[in-house]
């Protein structure tokens, strides 16, 4: 695992911001994974700078974003597509048709996570996923339990997850929903190259593990010494108050 350790999140932004723009540069129809959460709201600003000062064209880039909280319609204020709607979508020329999203809402939960895997598969995987990591040292909306799952699942979310997403309910962790649609641990290896961010002291710990620790359930980014091509891009505190 590559680790690399910037001063703070803002060049942890830029640099992860360059790396986006250095692929699109040479593959304009890149696959790209997206986190959403507090992490890559930095790097989106960004990619909306750079797209507004014509450095980056995304009109054949393809988005599959990692998750999705069940129960929630796309257009919910609080649903995920809506964040990437607010942060990075609206302001970008990424067709629409573009844009893949876990359907919370869907009848056949199992069906729609099927038709996502599907979805990936069929423009080829992803070329790059960005990622965050929660505190518990959960990928996407894989929580530290007995074991991990693949494939792209419903899956029930920790109590702290809860707690951690409660601003984007007006600060109730009890209106979190307690289930989302999420990619699997399977599915975040099998993208072509990975690239982890992680800001603040908050996810110290974390990164510890992920990066020295046993691979375990336990820690389902400890998943990721399993894959040939992943950087984590860390500010100091995430690093542990270590310097680059
Ligand atoms: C969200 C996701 C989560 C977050 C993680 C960190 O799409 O995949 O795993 O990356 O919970 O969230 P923040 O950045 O808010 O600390």
């Amino acid at each position: 695992m590559r680790v690399r350790i910037l001063k703070d999140e803002g060049a942890v932004a830029r640099s992860v911001a360059s790396q986006v723009a250095a692929l699109i540069a040479e593959r304009p129809d890149a696959v790209l994974g997206l986190p959403t959460g507090r992490t890559p709201i930095g790097l989106y600003a960004e990619l909306r700078e750079r797209h507004a000062a014509g450095e980056i064209d995304f009109s054949r880039v393809r988005t599959f974003n990692l998750d999705e909280f069940l129960g929630l319609p796309s257009n919910h204020p609080a649903s995920y597509r809506t964040f990437m709607d607010t942060h990075l979508f609206r302001h970008v020329n990424l067709p629409r048709r573009y844009i893949h999203f876990l359907n919370g809402m869907a009848a056949d939960a199992a069906a729609e996570c099927r038709r996502y895997e599907a979805a990936i598969r069929k423009v080829g995987g992803l070329d790059l996923l960005i990622l965050g990591i929660g505190a518990n040292g959960h990928i996407g909306f894989n929580e530290p339990t007995r074991s991990v799952k693949a494939n792209t699942h419903r899956a029930k979310l920790a109590a702290g997850t809860r707690r951690s997403n409660a601003d984007l309910f007006g600060g109730r962790a009890s209106d979190v929903p307690r289930e989302a649609l999420s990619m699997g641990v399977g599915t975040i290896l099998r993208s072509r190259q990975i690239v982890l961010i992680a800001t603040g002291a908050g996810k110290s710990a974390a990164i510890r593990a992920t990066v020295d620790g046993p691979i375990t359930s336990r820690v389902p980014a400890s998943f990721l010494q399993l894959h040939g091509n992943v950087e984590l891009v860390l500010d100091s505190a995430a690093a542990g108050g270590r310097r680059r």
